[in-house]
């Protein structure tokens, strides 16, 4: 059952849509009636494939039900059980679920927050604590939140911060070892783009930031808004050596590619790289409000007590639907299926690559597990100068490759300023969804290729 009619649906998006802030964006209009595992209905009749998952949070599906489950039981006994005035069960719970999952067993003080940006504020202030030291290093490339100190660790576009510096200072950046962030030509081979990021890293720790005054180094294992771009195993070993060499704390952002995006319950797991703070948010509630912060308790014994904290932080809803994803991540065997489901996704954006009437226009297919990207040609888009302010604009490739999928019931994102187009489907999907949403995606590309 839906909350309201469709004539009421249509009348409060006529007379309310147009008091929603401008500084919102979005891919498509009208309202969303239901949502219910891989597919979404609107009230205008629309019923569409959704492979965006809300960017990344709705892994296990829309309304999946022992999620929705638990968090209505949880309604009936407490919802707001605030983190500062007392314990409740979920979030000792959580921690019970969370305890052996996490990517190293050092990983074992555990704070609770509502967003991504949050946590990485948060990060950044514990290891600014804790180490006494200012600075933080971060990629060129990469995002990590809206709010002031993420806006400042965030290099992905410059949407996010144009027109509102200064930002929180202390922060450097060096390039992520993507061949666009390097300048180098897509053929480069990994090793070439690990040298060449951390030759950047050791300059910048000798010419502008001394190790003494540098904090952490923040880093997403694989780049979400900044082109889904795997970081090499080497690359994340040498920023290791670095941060043990100059005690500065190394903080893995995975709240994009964590809770088994990449088929592993964390992208970090396969370069067997320790981070120091690990962030985790979005597919961690499936939807709920929810982030984590996890640490060392040799770390967080460091920070003063009231020093952390929130009014909705860990918020008990929220903490239940948490609890119930990582039973049905068990239950389900949704590791085994992201590794499929990855295959048959591969295979089906491959096949379109090798078709010869669009491979000129597909430079990389790439990606882990479900978190997948198709790179366009920059010169997909036309004949402009400037192929960056190009991919901004509706007019990109990618962003009409979107539109159309859109159109013809599949929903799905763009992501950074090149000609990417992302796929983030449920990682419960079947293969006949993968494969409709390939069908889809390959009839798009093939329309806007023609249309030229
Ligand atoms: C890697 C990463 N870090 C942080 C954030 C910020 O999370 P939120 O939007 O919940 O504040 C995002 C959001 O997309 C993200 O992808």
């Amino acid at each position: 059952m839906s909350g309201v009619s469709t004539e009421e649906a249509d009348q409060l998006y006529a007379s309310y849509a147009p008091h929603v802030t401008k500084g919102l964006g979005r891919s498509t209009e009208g309202v969303i009636k239901k949502a219910s595992g891989s597919r979404v209905q609107f009230y205008d009749g629309r019923e569409v494939l959704d492979f965006t998952c809300g960017i990344g949070v709705t892994n296990l599906g829309h309304c999946h039900p022992k999620v929705s489950a638990a968090a209505a039981k949880q309604c009936m006994n407490i919802v707001h059980g605030q983190c500062s005035i007392a314990f409740h069960a979920p979030y000792l719970q959580l921690i019970e679920r969370l305890l052996p999952l996490m990517p190293h067993p050092s990983l074992d003080s555990f704070f609770f927050w509502n967003s991504g940006s949050e946590a990485v504020e948060a990060s950044i202030k514990m290891a600014r604590t804790v180490t006494g030291r200012q600075n933080v290093i971060c990629m060129q490339g990469a995002y990590h939140g809206r709010t002031f100190g993420a806006m400042a660790v965030t290099k992905s576009k410059t949407i996010y911060s144009e027109g509102v510096a200064p930002l929180m200072p202390g922060v450097f950046s060096i390039p992520y070892p993507f061949w666009h962030q390097c300048g180098l030509p897509p053929a480069t081979s990994p090793h070439t783009l690990v040298s060449q990021s951390l030759y950047q890293l050791d300059l910048l720790l000798a010419q502008q930031t001394a190790p003494k005054d540098t904090a952490a180094i923040i880093i997403e294992p694989v780049l979400g808004e900044g082109g889904y771009v795997p970081a090499p195993t080497e690359f994340l070993q040498g920023l290791r050596a670095i941060c043990d060499k100059h005690g500065i704390l190394l903080i893995i952002d995975e709240v994009q590619s964590g809770f088994g995006r990449t088929g592993r319950f964390f992208a970090i797991e396969e370069s067997g790289v320790k981070p120091d703070i690990l962030l985790i948010a979005k597919g961690l509630a499936n939807g709920f409000p929810l982030s984590g912060v996890i640490s060392r308790k040799e770390i967080t014994d460091k920070l003063k007590p009231g020093s952390m904290g929130g009014t909705y932080a860990g918020n008990a809803v929220s903490c239940a639907a948490a609890v119930a994803v990582v039973d049905a991540f068990k239950e389900e065997n949704i590791l085994e299926n992201v590794r499929a489901r990855s295959t048959d996704l591969l295979v089906g954006l491959n096949t379109l690559r090798d078709d010869p009437a669009v491979s000129p226009f597909i430079i990389d297919v790439r990606g882990r597990g479900l978190m997948i990207a198709v790179e366009f040609t920059p010169s997909a888009s036309g004949t402009s100068h400037d192929p960056f302010a190009q991919a901004h604009s509706p007019k990109s490739f990618a962003s009409r490759v979107a539109k159309r999928c859109i159109e013809k019931g599949m929903l799905i994102l763009t992501t950074s300023v090149y000609e990417v187009v992302r796929f983030i489907p449920p990682l419960n999907s079947t293969k006949e969804e993968i494969e409709e949403g390939c069908r889809i995606f390959a009839e798009a590309v093939k329309e806007v290729v023609k249309e030229g």
